[in-house]
């Protein structure tokens, strides 16, 4: 029997609707497979816990944190209460920098029983690897004066070493995939950083001579995500570029409400974070109505990358069959409850084992 410690961080809003639906799914997962447990420790680290606190976590947080082999997280944010940077750069990316889950992977991907908004989407499955470390989310920079002469700089900073860690992290996973990759680039309006990108990624090409390459700026990508999504396999893509194409790849699946991500650390020295795309939306938060695809999918993530893609595999049909029935939440057009989408992920999984 494998058993792992999770560090679970519900976080804000409608983290805490579809963290514990999810974690019921790999519950039941576990169940079925029968050689897998899991051991789930809570975290109340959140917005609500900075109101009380005036911090996001505790000092020893991170440290905390290491002692654990994953952790799933939903989404932290309370808008109105504390202010975006503040709760991000107090939990998220904080974790993500000090644990080193220096790749973001997020895919996108067509699933059975879903309608995109797009009118042609074609049967498109593809994979966002985004640089998680650095790039245009940088902490160098600073304001200066107030009124009229009030000025503000930030400073993306590229270092070889993240570049080609994603890039190798994109190649290595488009060999196991169509064995293509494509670079997010923008080195004709950024005259320094894209052009360094631009050649670290030939570099890195070259190492992989299997896989066949080719690079858009990014306004361009985001037009292709639109027109013909069908065209990539995996893109390699900066911090910023990333963040804004995967939101994307939400959509054009049909609800941002389903999308995943996994924050890796690919040297496997410190847990991973596992994560949906969406944030904790206020709009529809302790309504029981949110989407717990999203958060399941991620659940799924972290299956595979214990080493068990078989039940991920699985977790994957359950999540389509689910769909295909009808069994959908608001956001899909659907009437269904969070807990209700989430039986029925159940209910297929065990009529499947
Ligand atoms: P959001 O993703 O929370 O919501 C955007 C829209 O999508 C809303 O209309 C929302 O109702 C809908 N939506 C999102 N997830 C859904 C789901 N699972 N089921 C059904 N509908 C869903 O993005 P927004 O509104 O920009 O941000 C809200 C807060 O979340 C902010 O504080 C933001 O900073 C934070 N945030 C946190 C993230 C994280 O923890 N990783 C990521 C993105 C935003
Ligand atoms: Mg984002």
């Amino acid at each position: 029997m494998e058993q792992f410690e999770i560090a679970v961080i519900p976080g804000d809003g409608i983290g805490k609707e579809v963290v514990p639906a999810a974690i019921r799914v790999l519950e039941a997962v576990a169940d079925i497979h029968g050689g897998l447990g899991f051991r789930w420790t809570s975290f109340p680290w959140s917005c609500d816990y900075y109101l009380k606190h005036g911090v996001m976590m505790p000092e020893d947080g991170i440290e905390t944190l290491k002692g654990f082999h994953q952790i799933f997280l939903g989404a932290v944010g309370m808008p109105r209460l504390v202010p975006d940077h503040v709760s991000l750069w107090g939990l998220l990316i904080k974790i993500r920098r000090e644990l080193h889950q220096s790749i973001n992977v997020r895919p996108a991907k067509l699933l059975r029983g879903l309608t995109s908004p797009l009118r042609d989407p074609g049967e498109f499955d593809l994979v966002v690897v985004r640089e998680n470390s650095e790039g245009e989310y940088s902490e160098i920079g600073g304001r200066m004066h107030r009124g009229a002469d009030e000025m503000a700089m930030q400073t993306a900073v590229f270092t070889r070493k993240a570049t080609e860690r994603a890039m190798h992290y994109a190649f290595e996973l488009a060999s196991r995939r169509r064995k293509h990759v494509t670079s997010a680039t923008k080195s004709n309006g950024i005259s320094h950083s894209m052009p360094f990108w631009d050649d670290v990624f030939q570099d890195v090409a070259q190492a992989h001579p299997e896989i066949a390459t080719s690079k858009h700026h990014i306004d361009a990508l985001a037009a292709f995500f639109v027109m013909k999504p069908q065209m990539f396999d995996v893109i390699v893509a900066s911090n910023l570029f990333g963040d804004i194409l995967t939101d994307l790849g939400g959509a054009i699946m049909g609800s941002i409400g389903i999308a995943p991500a996994a924050n890796l650390n690919v040297e496997r020295s410190y847990p991973s974070m596992f994560e949906p795309v969406h944030g904790s939306a206020p709009d529809i938060a302790g309504q029981g109505i949110a989407n717990p695809l999203g958060q399941i999918w991620t659940g799924k993530m972290m299956l595979d990358f214990l080493g068990f893609e078989e039940m991920g595999t699985l977790v994957l049909k359950a999540m389509e069959a689910t769909l295909a029935s009808g069994v959908k939440t608001p956001d899909l057009g659907g009437k269904a409850t969070t807990t209700e989408v989430t039986d029925e992920v159940i209910a297929y999984l065990r009529r499947r084992a």
